[in-house]
């Protein structure tokens, strides 16, 4: 099959696609019970990250049961900061745990970008079985935190509310800060870059902490880094397309694939379908947006919130999606009824 058959690249290359093709982040992940049995399998969720084998598993798991068009790499965004030299580890229930980055010290001692390849290679090779084992006509994403949202669990060592020990480094002492964005923009150029060779035909950002980004500090620390990563990576790799998601962007996702030349704006729920028709899709393709809850209470409102998100965007280029990543306690069941809504 050739690849503009497949209908994930037809839309990132502008097409109206309809039905839209349909994707959902974290569609590998505990709310499937094949997904729960190989995670504990695996022992737990870094092994399951690093073993190519069981990795490519559960990113074939949701294909197989409902043929999603696109498969994303099953990884983390943690894994790059793990690759730069950070502890890493996974509190069950509470998620992760990282060393922290407090100084211009603990940047300077961060490994150096060429030796992310020697713990991130496994993760080059479940890109490779996948691309063996997928079917043709399903797209395999490849993905990476934004430099942003990647510090922000760098510097405070875990998630937080509101991003507050980034923020305050950025604003108490800059040079660090802005030290470290550099190294994980250049990590993240040679992170995707290696999923690329491997055969990842997309690769999606996500900046899942970009709306705590205000003002100017928005363009600088979200829209920068994106573009010079997009730059870099179309420049290395001619034509691939990328997905951007800096999520809660707010107004500020008007003319984000202009300014850092994403092929695809990925929307959050908080921003309506009608509005972005009219103010982000004029730029392009966008992937989105339905609330992640309608996953897990179902019934004819998941029937008609998907309708109404499809007939919003039919206007241009589209590739349904959540707003936010499937949740846990999400039914399976829910799945199918969505892909009914929209495939009929
Ligand atoms: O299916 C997919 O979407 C691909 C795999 C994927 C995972 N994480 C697997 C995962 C992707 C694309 C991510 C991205 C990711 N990881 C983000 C950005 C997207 C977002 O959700 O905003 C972030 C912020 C992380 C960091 C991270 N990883 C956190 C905060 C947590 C704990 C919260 C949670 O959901 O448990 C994780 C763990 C994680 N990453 C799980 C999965 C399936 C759950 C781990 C488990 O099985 O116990």
């Amino acid at each position: 099959m050739s690849e503009q058959t497949k209908t994930i690249l037809r839309a990132l290359a502008g097409e109206r696609v309809d039905p839209p093709p349909v994707w959902l982040m974290r569609q590998a992940g505990r709310y499937l019970p094949e997904y729960r049995a190989t995670r504990a399998q695996a022992g737990d969720f870094l092994s399951l990250c690093y073993t190519p084998d069981l990795a490519a598993e559960v990113t074939l798991q949701p294909i197989r049961r409902y043929g999603f068009d696109a498969a994303i790499l099953f990884a983390d965004i943690l894994l790059l900061p793990q690759a730069l030299g950070a502890d890493l580890w996974f509190v069950t229930g509470e998620g992760p745990r990282l060393s922290t980055i407090t100084d211009a010290a603990g940047v300077a001692a961060l490994k150096p970008t060429e030796a992310i390849h020697d713990t991130l290679s496994p993760v080059y090779e479940t890109v490779r079985i996948l691309r063996r084992e997928l079917p043709a006509e399903t797209t395999l994403i490849g993905f990476a935190g934004a430099p942003w949202t990647v510090a922000t669990y760098m510097i405070a060592g875990r998630g937080t509310p509101d991003q507050g020990p980034a923020h305050a480094l950025r604003e108490g002492d800059p040079a660090a800060f802005d030290a470290l964005m550099e190294r994980l923009t250049a990590a993240t150029v040679e992170y995707l870059s290696a999923q690329i060779e491997a055969g990842a035909e997309v690769v999606k950002l996500f900046d899942s902490w970009a709306g705590s980004l205000k003002g100017d500090a928005f363009a600088r620390y979200a829209t920068e880094p994106a573009r010079a990563i997009i730059a870099a990576l179309k420049a290395r790799h001619p034509g691939i397309p990328v997905i951007a998601f800096p999520r809660e962007a707010g107004a500020h996702y008007i003319g984000f694939a202009r300014a850092t030349g994403a092929d695809c704006v990925a929307l959050d729920n908080s921003v309506g379908a009608d509005w972005a028709a009219q103010h982000v899709q004029t730029d392009g393709c966008v992937q989105g947006n339905l609330d992640p809850r309608h996953m897990v209470t179902g019934g004819d409102t998941l029937v008609a919130e998907t309708q109404r998100i499809v007939r919003a965007l039919a206007g241009g280029p589209h590739i349904f999606n959540l707003g936010h990543g499937i949740t846990p306690d999400a039914d399976p069941e829910n799945v199918h009824r969505m892909l009914e809504a929209i495939r009929g």
